[in-house]
């Protein structure tokens, strides 16, 4: 067997450089352009943090206006699109559906070759406006509602809100609080350097595919449970423990079997996930105001059974808080990784856009570890 060194999944590898974020795990902290991801949280919109990872710099007024006008025009799907969510299995995942969704906005652009980046940034700018639609077509569909036109006046997170709740009295749009948690969970999700999806969009891209070709692979990868699919596997996990009396068991349970908790753990930061406390608080607010205090109490005994009977002190990752505040704003379990690409739309294409402009083909080796050469058998010959 080969004595070359082996970086199994790609651990500890540095791959290349990249301007769009720097995670930092010995401080627990994350900027995207340089600019700290909790002030981004706290004082700006998932809307000026989309023009901040396209462009490399925060929007002026005029700018952002500018921006928001081109992402409202832009969040309208044709009747194609429509009939083809609509077509789509009710057993299947929305994550099969958007990413089918994505295949077909591609397969109308006769540009989708183009390596130019202002038209990947204009292409990337159409898919953060309709993924939003299509999501919410696709919650719908699934409730036996049908299609809602998307409003071309309220915000991003307003908007999507309005398009799966309505704007009856119960709709979380009457809500500030719910339309600023919402948002700040999409800010905390939009970029985090190369993660698996990223990853594998930069792969597609280095072979001079397209935009749409590289983020139907992010699709796939982000759905595992490994990856963005944590946030639903959380939730599934606090829906079987049923009650915080449970929930130490629970954990318990699943550690002596050797089982995987999901929302813990992450390959980079190994001492806390710099962006789990701005969404934790906001979770607790969210609980607060919806009557969600026993989501509140499973989420500490948990955290807490976690760090207190692993070895390594494993913590939770953005996913675990995510996932209940999700639970909370009224959204079905299977929708959340579906929102995860509303937002992580924009550091794929960001990536997209940087791998294009010093493009490299990424291909590694690989050492053999099968069988001896040998000759076919004469029989086979014959
Ligand atoms: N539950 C139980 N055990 C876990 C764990 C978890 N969530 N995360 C890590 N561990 C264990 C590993 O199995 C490993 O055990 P071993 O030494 O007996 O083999 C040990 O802790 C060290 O793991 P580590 O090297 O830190 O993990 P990794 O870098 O290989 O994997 C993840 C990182 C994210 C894949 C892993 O933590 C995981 O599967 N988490 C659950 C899924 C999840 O929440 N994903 C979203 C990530 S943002």
């Amino acid at each position: 067997m080969s004595e070359q060194k082996i970086y199994k999944g790609l651990a500890g590898v540095v791959a290349d450089y990249t301007g769009v974020s720097k995670v930092m795990p010995e401080s627990n902290s994350l900027t995207y352009r340089g600019y700290p991801v909790q002030e981004l949280a706290r004082y700006c919109s998932f809307e000026e943090v989309a023009y901040l990872l396209w462009n490399g710099e925060l929007p002026t007024s005029d700018e952002l206006r500018r921006f928001s006008v081109r992402e409202k025009a832009l969040r309208h799907i044709d009747r194609g699109l429509i009939d083809l969510v609509q077509s789509m299995p009710l057993s299947c995942h929305p994550m099969d559906v958007l990413r089918s969704a994505v295949s077909y906005i591609g397969a109308q652009d006769p540009e989708a070759y183009t390596k130019d980046s202002d038209h990947i940034r204009r292409t990337s700018l159409e898919l953060m406006a309709k993924l939003p639609t299509i999501v919410a077509l696709d919650i719908r569909r699934r409730r036996g509602e049908g299609y809602k036109e998307p409003s071309t006046k309220m915000g991003f997170s307003e908007n999507f809100l309005y398009m799966v709740f309505g704007d009856g009295e119960d709709s979380p749009i009457h809500n500030r609080a719910d339309i600023e948690a919402f948002d700040k969970s999409l800010i905390l999700y939009a970029e985090h350097s190369f993660n698996a999806s990223t990853f594998t969009a930069r792969v597609i891209t280095s072979t001079m595919s397209d935009t749409y070709s590289a983020v139907c692979g992010a699709i796939g990868a982000l759905k595992g449970p490994l990856h963005g699919g944590a946030n639903e596997a959380v939730m599934h996990q606090m829906i079987e423990a049923g009650e915080p009396e449970n929930a130490e068991k629970y954990i318990l349970d699943k550690l002596a079997n050797k089982e995987l908790v999901m929302g813990f753990g992450h390959r980079v930061y190994k001492k806390g996930d710099s962006r789990v406390p701005t969404m934790e608080a906001a979770f607790r607010e969210l609980a607060e105001a919806h009557d969600g205090q026993k989501w509140v109490e499973m989420y500490e005994i948990m955290a807490k059974t976690m760090y207190e009977n692993t070895s390594i002190k494993i913590m939770p990752n953005l996913d675990f808080p995510s996932g209940p505040a999700y639970h909370l704003l009224g959204f079905e379990v299977q929708f959340f990784t579906p929102i995860f690409v509303m937002s992580r739309i924009t550091g794929w294409t960001a990536h997209i856009i940087e791998q294009n402009e010093n493009n490299s083909l990424i291909r590694p080796l690989s050492a053999y570890n099968g069988h001896d050469e040998r000759s076919v058998p004469a029989k086979s010959i014959d």
